[in-house]
């Protein structure tokens, strides 16, 4: 039977290094000694509980202890500049491992690297956002049923954390603007984290990755565009890939098209396995007006897409809900 002497250190030691120190008042082994005192004869009963109460009372200081120091430490300034020893709570505990790179920084670096060599530039998307970029310059009139498509969240300010990278497109289109006049293109990709209104499950996250590309010139052709894409998903595969597009609906686009690819063989693509990777298409007229750009004198393409389901198939990752749960177990094999 234990003792509240031999529980003594061990709770004392726990309370030291807990960062929620009252926890411990819940410890089993208070539990096992207050049950204990039934056991005892009758004699024996109150120097036992006199005993447990004298250990409730110390660890109740030593929570005070540790607590107050809790919260001197939280609310120190952290010198971020500093050796990490400087600011841990434990300086005695070496930290056992270095972080990695998460796959979807490695993997968006890797597809910002094959559209950079081919002469696009890239900017990160923003993370919030406004109903003009999100909806008015990309052609969703005031009450369009084709918003409702976009399930967004609204800050009580009404701003957005943006449904598509395409928000991206009328500040991309306006800085490019003097470069078509100069006689050049646009070539841009956007790539950033986007978030839905979604209800979460292996294949649907509320938060994920897109990148949005435009490309504007005075004869820009959809057929320019598949060939970017085409080679854009040969080259990050690694192999010669079948493509194909259906055709779908973005009020931004015209014709608004589906690009799908088929199923890599060396990720265990067994021929026809179809994957839709991102919605692309010609841009409306009314999207390149709302940069002051002409539509009779210029043409353009957009596409947007790809993010997590590229580095799920990669990876054969089957949840897409791993990608952000910060999970060290998932992480680890990334390492
Ligand atoms: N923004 C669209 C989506 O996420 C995809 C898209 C981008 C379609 C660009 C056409 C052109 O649903």
């Amino acid at each position: 039977m234990t003792t509240p002497d031999e529980a003594r250190a061990e709770l004392l030691a726990r309370i030291r290094t807990s960062d929620q120190p009252q926890t411990v008042l819940r410890s089993p082994e208070l539990r096992e000694l207050a049950d204990n005192i039934k056991d005892l004869q009758p004699e024996e009963r109150s120097g036992a509980g006199k005993a447990l109460n004298e250990l409730k009372q110390e660890l109740l200081r030593a929570i005070d202890e540790r607590q107050a120091e809790l919260d001197e430490a939280g609310t120190a300034p952290i010198d971020v500049t500093a050796p990490w020893d400087v600011n841990s709570k434990r300086p005695d505990l070496l930290p056992t491992e270095t972080g990695t790179r998460h796959p979807i920084a490695t993997e968006l670096e890797r597809v910002v690297d094959i559209f950079t060599r081919m002469g696009f530039d890239a900017h990160e998307s923003r993370q919030l956002d406004d109903d003009w970029n999100m909806f008015g310059a990309l052609n969703f009139p005031e009450g369009h049923p084709a918003r409702d498509g976009y399930d967004t969240f609204r800050t009580e300010e009404g701003f957005i954390p943006p449904a598509h990278t395409s928000t991206m497109q009328n500040r991309v289109l306006k800085a490019g603007k003097a470069k078509l006049e100069a006689g050049g293109q646009i070539a841009s990709i956007s790539y950033g984290r986007v978030f839905r209104n979604e209800d979460v499950d292996v294949t649907h996250e509320h938060t994920f990755y897109q990148v949005e590309g435009v490309f504007v010139s005075k004869d820009a052709s959809l057929a320019q565009m598949l060939g970017v894409l085409q080679s854009l998903f040969e080259t990050y595969f690694g192999q010669k890939l079948k493509i194909k597009t259906q055709p779908a609906y973005f009020p931004f686009v015209e014709p608004g098209l589906e690009f799908l690819i088929e199923k890599p063989a060396q990720l265990g693509g067994k021929g026809g396995d179809w994957l839709e990777v991102l919605g692309c298409g010609m841009i409306h007229p009314n999207v390149l007006l709302a940069a002051d750009i002409d539509p009779t004198e210029y043409r353009g393409f957009a596409w947007g897409g790809m993010g997590d389901r590229m580095i799920m198939l990669k990876y054969g990752i089957e949840d897409i809900r791993h990608l952000e749960s910060g999970k060290l177990a998932f992480l680890r094999k990334f390492a």
